[in-house]
């Protein structure tokens, strides 16, 4: 049985939910409280033992590869002043894992970025994960989707049970259930109204592939938009595979639009030991003199 150690994170989009912050920054790189987003998907990946992180960026992303590299310059001074904590935080991030950084020379869409990692990872089964799809939940989800790989031997799709209003925002599957967190995946319906949606499982966060989807990708013609989604072709792996889905549990924020991003900002600052008492009373009583 092969490891999984690879984790491909596409970071190559323009952002146009949130611009015009994200004209020339990345959106990846807006925090959740003091870390960017980003981030939180490496640490997540790395405590599910993934050792390799592929990061597929574009222009505007450089401060990205800044982010998990070492800043001499920063840590010399933190040092200097004896900022130890600063210091560890900042030395940590350069240390999570191997950073692998390929260009996606044009945004032609999510699918066509996970192809672009098409070399560097080979025969091996892999992770995808999603940036934008932040999940607070008590269990680590690329650990279980992984641990669902290893027990199937099959690609796994990442859900979440959602809302009815919620519904028609996702792609939703058709389900069999199969035991605990583990369903089968029986057909995919893209952003159904409530009345035509299978069940109310989302799909977010990412996939546990294996190289079998390149040949799709290489194939696939544009789709919504012009672009090539990685979920069109997960639909045609559907045909010829079994595809397992892993059911999370925990609260989803889309920090990759405004309003998603500011309620994953709150809600963890309401956790976050050094500011949890301001934000409540400022919330509790600031909020409702405005
Ligand atoms: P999105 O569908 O959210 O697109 O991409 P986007 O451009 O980032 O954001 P909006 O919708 O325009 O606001 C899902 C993930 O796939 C990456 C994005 O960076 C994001 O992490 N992506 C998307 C690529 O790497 N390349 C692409 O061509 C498109």
């Amino acid at each position: 049985m092969t490891k999984i150690k690879k984790a491909v994170i596409p970071v190559a989009g323009f952002g146009t939910r949130f611009l015009p912050v994200t004209k020339a920054q990345p959106k990846e790189m807006l925090p959740v409280v003091d870390k960017p987003s980003v981030q939180y998907a490496v640490e997540e990946a790395v405590r599910a033992g993934i050792k390799d992180i592929i990061l597929i960026t574009g222009n505007s992303k450089r401060a990205i590869e800044d982010h998990f590299d070492s800043n001499f310059e920063l840590e010399y001074n933190l040092k200097t002043k004896k900022k130890t904590q600063a210091l560890k935080a900042v030395q940590k991030i350069a240390k999570l894992a191997n950073f692998i950084y390929i260009r996606q020379n044009k945004a032609l869409g999510n699918g066509h970025a996970i192809l672009c990692a098409k070399s560097v990872i080979g025969k091996e089964p892999f992770v995808v994960i999603w940036p934008d799809d932040l999940i607070d939940s008590p269990q680590n989800c690329i650990q279980q989707m992984i641990e669902v790989y290893d027990q199937y031997q099959s690609p796994v799709i990442g859900v979440l049970a959602v809302t009815k209003k919620e519904v028609e925002k996702y792609g939703i599957i058709k389900n069999k259930y199969i035991t605990k967190n583990v369903h089968q995946v029986l057909g995919v319906v893209e952003k159904p109204k409530l009345s035509k949606a299978p069940s109310n499982l989302a799909i977010l966060k990412g996939y546990v592939l294996t190289s079998s989807v390149f040949g799709i990708l290489e194939k696939l013609k544009p789709g919504k938009g012009g672009e090539i989604w990685l979920a069109d072709a997960v639909m045609k792996l559907l045909k010829t595979h079994s595809v397992f889905a892993c059911e999370f549990k925990g609260k989803i924020y889309d920090v990759g639009s405004k309003a998603g991003w500011l309620k994953a900002n709150i809600a963890y600052a309401l956790k976050h030991p050094e500011l949890k008492e301001e934000i409540k009373k400022f919330i509790a009583k600031d909020l409702k003199k405005i």
